[in-house]
């Protein structure tokens, strides 16, 4: 049986770690899909052309331990602009989502472009300032040294390039359920989402 759940929204809304407790719950695969655009930033940071970098990217490419860092976000924001790098990566995305035994996929452009047909999709947003504190949190928690302010300014520069590239924006489809973390902690983010799902579930 196959079933996609597709899950977009705007960096640090917490798109991650409900689609990991959805795929938990429901026993499905999951896939990262900003982890593919960040191996090809981090590629391109080491010098490769984006589009060469997408074009031949391996499994091991999304193991490198300096995918999370913001350096390597910014790039991987930069380079899903170019839509031969975008094209590169919609095959490997569709034929995850479709595998038997039903798939999460997060990403910005899931239930738009790689999987309209996904029989729920959700939304997971949340105000710039919540989710700039969440990803200040983390990073001086992983030991980074960083300052708020500086957060907050690129969470708002990454925003602004996801939603405004002409090719596969970041926008949530007209039949996503849209969850706003800004005031739910993650238990009850999780259980909306998981809710959301089950009644999708119901009607599939
Ligand atoms: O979800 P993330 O923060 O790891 O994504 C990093 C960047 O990759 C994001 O700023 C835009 C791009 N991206 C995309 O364009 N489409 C996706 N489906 C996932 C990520």
């Amino acid at each position: 049986m196959a079933f996609t759940i597709a899950i977009d929204g705007p960096a640090a809304a917490g798109k991650g770690t409900i689609s990991r407790a959805v795929a938990d719950h429901f026993g499905f695969a999951h896939l990262d899909t900003g982890l593919l655009y960040r191996a090809v930033g981090r590629k391109m940071l080491d010098g490769i052309a984006p589009i060469e970098a997408a074009e031949n990217l391996v499994a091991e490419d999304l193991q490198d331990d300096s995918l999370r860092t913001p350096e390597v976000a910014q790039a991987a924001s930069k380079v899903a602009v170019i839509p031969e790098v975008r094209a590169a990566l919609v095959d490997f995305q569709r034929a995850f989502g479709r595998r038997s035994g039903g798939a999460v996929l997060d990403g910005r452009d899931i239930g738009t472009v790689i999987c309209p047909e996904a029989e729920a999709k959700l939304f997971v947003t949340a105000s710039a300032e919540v989710r700039a504190d969440r990803r200040f949190r983390e990073l001086i928690g992983n030991g980074l040294d960083v300052r708020f302010d500086d957060v907050l300014a690129d969470v708002r520069e990454r925003d602004a390039r996801d939603m405004n590239r002409a090719d596969a924006p970041l926008k949530p489809a007209a039949d996503a359920v849209t969850i706003d973390t800004s005031k739910l902690d993650i238990e009850a983010a999780i259980s909306a989402a998981i809710s959301a799902i089950e009644a999708k579930r119901g009607i599939s």
